[in-house]
Formats: structure tokens, C-alpha cells, sequence
């Protein structure tokens, strides 16, 4: 008699599994692909749109990657932008699709991490005939999306096996788009520090290691971008005046403007002697654990935000804007203050209150640290990615 036996008899074998991302920057998605993939071993690959810090990464890793030969054009397309600017590059994409699809037949199961990668990853899948994940790290409403980019992930969410997200936020507005009928499976994502090499200094040693100004320092760690909005914070800072502010992270995806029209607004408000723009960083936690508050002022929904969960593991006091996922992180204000977006002097309000009140903001502090330790490790995201992988992989014979 044949017997069916479950994949997660397969006790040790880890599942072969096809990454599809089409950034190679290091944004929050991709940062969690790293995590992810160390639950995975040499039979799984990573199908990458282009070349940069991702793949770099990913070989130092031993991680096995393709890098698609052709130019899919889905860099021509902007989050709420027209899709006909893809539109020039269709037969490329369809291309690309055979390729990743034809790819896909040494693996058992495709992992699109990106939008971008999921819009090829399902015709892939289709062709390959494999089961098709999609990790949807994004909020899909119309603050972030075109009409035409949320018909079509609608219209293509069907043929998704699974939908992963982080967040309920993310979780409600994929089945408010897809009208309730496909419920995505909460993965929250797991976010673990560098080990604190200066664990034993105090606050004022820190800056002083890390060249960073003395008295009340407020900091932001976000790529640059204008739904992250550090804009906000500086037009705050106008009226915290005794206040410096350090500005972490560059322009990720092409926002270069906005970059540039950041030294400029801080020119404008006379802020600018106060301002540090120190670009790009890879010692995030040291620096968020030598500021006085980090701040998040994404003014649009935030499907997730590692950075949050950072600032609470220093036990950095934090203010974040009452958007998206930040309420379920922070537990509705308990382990950090939640303020209304778009708005300055709330922001102004929150800041001076965690001067007066430094007792308050370190028991917050402390609370968000507890809770980032027990809810988003990195353990528990991948055990829940690779159920979720594990699940979608049909029941062998043995
Ligand atoms: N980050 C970094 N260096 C920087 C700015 C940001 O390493 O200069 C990291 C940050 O610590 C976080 C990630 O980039 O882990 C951003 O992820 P998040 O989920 O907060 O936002 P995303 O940019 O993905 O929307
Ligand atoms: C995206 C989101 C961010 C999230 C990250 C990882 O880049 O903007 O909120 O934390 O993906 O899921």
C-alpha cells in the first residue's frame, strides 16, 4: 500500500526553494531575505534583477544567485506610477518570466519577495508549474500604489499558493484589496543586533567614538525617501532648539531629489548647523543606542519597520507616527510614544515630553525591549516562513 507521508518527515531536509527579488539594494526586504535564508542550504538559489550590495552579501553567504541577463524595464516603474511605462518592455518581462520559470524546474517551490519578483514569479510559476509564495513586504492601498499596480496585484494575487506579510496593518489592507476572500498568514518579521561592543559605556563615550554632537540628540534611521518623511522631523527640530539630529540612510530606490531637497529644507528653516546627514550606515544599533530618542515620522501606512523593533532592542527611547504596523509594534504606545503623521508640532509635543518625563520613556524603553525579545525574533520568523514553505510543497511518497 502506497503510503502519503507529510513534507515535515523529510526531518532534515530543507526544502529547495527559488528566491526571486528584483532589487539588489539593502532595503528592509531584503535584509529580511538574508535572515531568512539561513534556513535554507545549497539547493536553494536566489534569481536577482541586478547586481549590488544584495548579491554581494549573498555570495558571502555562499548563496548560490542568477542574475537575469535581461532588462525587465521594471525600473522604469514607480510605486504609483503608470504600468505603461512598463509597457515597452513586455515581451522582456514575459522572457524573463520563462527564464526564472524554466529555472524554477530544479526547485520545489518559487519565493517572490518583492512585488516587482511576484509579478514575474507568478507567470513563472505558472510555466514551471511549481507552487508560488509571495512575501508581500508592502501596504497595498492607494497611499503607496497606482490604481493600475493594485488591479494588478489583485488580479494576480490568485495565483499565489500562499501570501506571507508582517504585519496585521499589511494582512487587512491585502484583504480589504482582495475583498476578504484571501487571507495572507502574519509573519512578523525577526530582527537580532550586532553584539554591543561597547556594552559598558556610557552615552557621552559612545558619541564621543562615534564623532556624533554632545547635548540632546534626536536621531532618524530610514533610507530617504518622502513616505519616510524626514522632512517632518525637521521642521519639527525648528522649534527644539537647543536640539542636534543626526540623519541615518541615503536614497534607496532613485530618490535622489528628495535627498537633495533635504539639505536644502534645513538650510531654509536655519536648522542646518544642528543637522547631521551621515548617510548610509552599517553600525545602526551603535548609533540608535548613543541618541537620546529615535524618531519614525513615515507620514504613509509602514508595513512593518525593522528599524522600530532596533530602537526598541537598545532600549532607545522612540516616537513613531501612528501609522500602519506602528501601533501593533509599539503595543498601542506602551513601548514607545505614537503621535498623529504629517504633523510637526505633535512631534514637537512628544519630543519635550520625553525631556520631562526621562523616568516615563525609559520604562517605555525597557517594556519595548521585553517586547521586541519575546515577539520578533528571528527564530520565530523563520520558523514561520519555513512552515509556511514546508506547507505549500505537495505530500511525497515513501
Ligand atoms: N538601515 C541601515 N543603514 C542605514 C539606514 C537603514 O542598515 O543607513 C537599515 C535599518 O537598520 C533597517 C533597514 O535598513 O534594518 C530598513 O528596514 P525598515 O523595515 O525599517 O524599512 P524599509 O526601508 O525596508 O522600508
Ligand atoms: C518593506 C517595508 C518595511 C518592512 C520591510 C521588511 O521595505 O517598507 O516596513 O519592515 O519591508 O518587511
Amino acid at each position: 500500500m502506497e503510503v502519503r507521508c507529510a513534507v515535515d518527515d523529510k526531518a532534515g531536509i530543507a526544502p529547495r526553494v527559488l528566491f526571486v527579488n528584483h532589487s539588489s539594494k539593502l532595503g528592509g526586504a531584503e535584509l529580511i531575505l538574508l535572515s531568512i535564508l539561513e534556513e535554507f542550504d545549497e539547493a536553494s538559489s536566489v534569481w536577482l534583477f541586478e547586481e549590488g550590495p544584495l548579491r554581494t552579501r549573498l555570495e558571502q553567504k555562499a548563496v548560490r544567485t542568477v542574475l537575469a541577463t535581461r532588462r525587465s524595464g521594471f525600473s522604469e516603474v514607480t510605486r504609483n506610477g503608470s504600468l505603461l511605462r512598463a509597457l515597452p518592455f513586455a515581451v522582456d518581462i514575459l522572457k524573463m518570466a520563462g527564464d526564472i520559470g524554466a529555472y524554477a524546474r530544479s526547485h520545489e517551490v518559487i519565493y517572490a519577495n518583492s512585488q516587482k519578483a511576484f509579478v514575474c514569479g507568478a507567470a513563472a510559476a505558472t510555466l514551471a508549474r511549481r507552487p508560488l509564495i509571495w512575501h508581500l513586504h508592502d501596504i497595498v492601498t492607494p497611499a503607496h500604489y497606482g490604481k493600475g499596480q493594485l488591479r494588478l496585484q489583485r488580479a494576480l494575487a490568485r495565483l499565489a499558493s500562499r501570501v506571507i506579510v508582517p504585519s496585521k496593518a499589511a494582512a487587512d489592507a491585502f484583504s480589504q484589496l482582495c475583498g476578504g476572500k484571501r487571507k495572507p498568514i502574519i509573519v512578523s518579521n525577526g530582527v537580532t543586533l550586532a553584539p554591543d561592543e561597547m556594552a559598558k559605556a556610557s552615552r557621552d563615550e559612545r558619541r564621543r567614538h562615534l564623532g556624533l554632537p554632545t547635548g540632546f540628540v534626536v536621531g532618524v534611521f530610514s533610507r530617504l525617501s518622502p513616505w519616510k518623511a524626514q522632512h517632518i522631523l525637521l521642521q519639527a527640530l525648528k522649534d527644539v532648539s537647543d536640539a542636534n539630529c543626526i540623519v541615518v540612510g541615503e536614497a534607496l530606490f532613485g530618490e535622489t531629489r528628495y535627498a537633495e531637497s533635504l539639505r536644502s529644507l534645513a538650510q531654509d528653516l536655519g536648522v542646518a548647523e544642528r543637522v547631521h546627514f551621515l548617510g548610509f550606515r552599517s553600525d545602526v544599533a551603535s548609533l540608535m543606542r548613543a541618541v537620546d530618542v529615535v524618531v519614525h515620522p513615515s507620514v504613509d501606512p509602514e508595513p512593518f519597520g525593522r528599524t522600530l523593533v532596533e530602537a526598541m532592542l537598545c532600549r532607545t527611547p522612540l516616537i513613531a507616527t501612528d501609522t500602519g504596523a506602528a501601533a501593533e509594534i509599539l503595543a498601542d504606545g506602551r513601548a514607545g510614544l505614537l503621535v498623529a503623521p504629517r504633523n510637526p508640532s505633535a512631534l514637537v509635543s512628544a519630543i519635550n515630553e520625553i525631556r520631562a518625563n526621562p523616568a516615563a520613556a525609559s520604562s517605555r524603553a525597557s517594556f519595548g525591549e521585553q517586547r521586541a525579545l519575546a515577539l520578533f525574533t528571528e527564530e520565530q520568523m523563520r520558523n514561520g516562513i519555513l512552515r509556511v514553505v514546508r506547507d505549500v510543497i505537495p505530500p511525497y511518497s515513501c
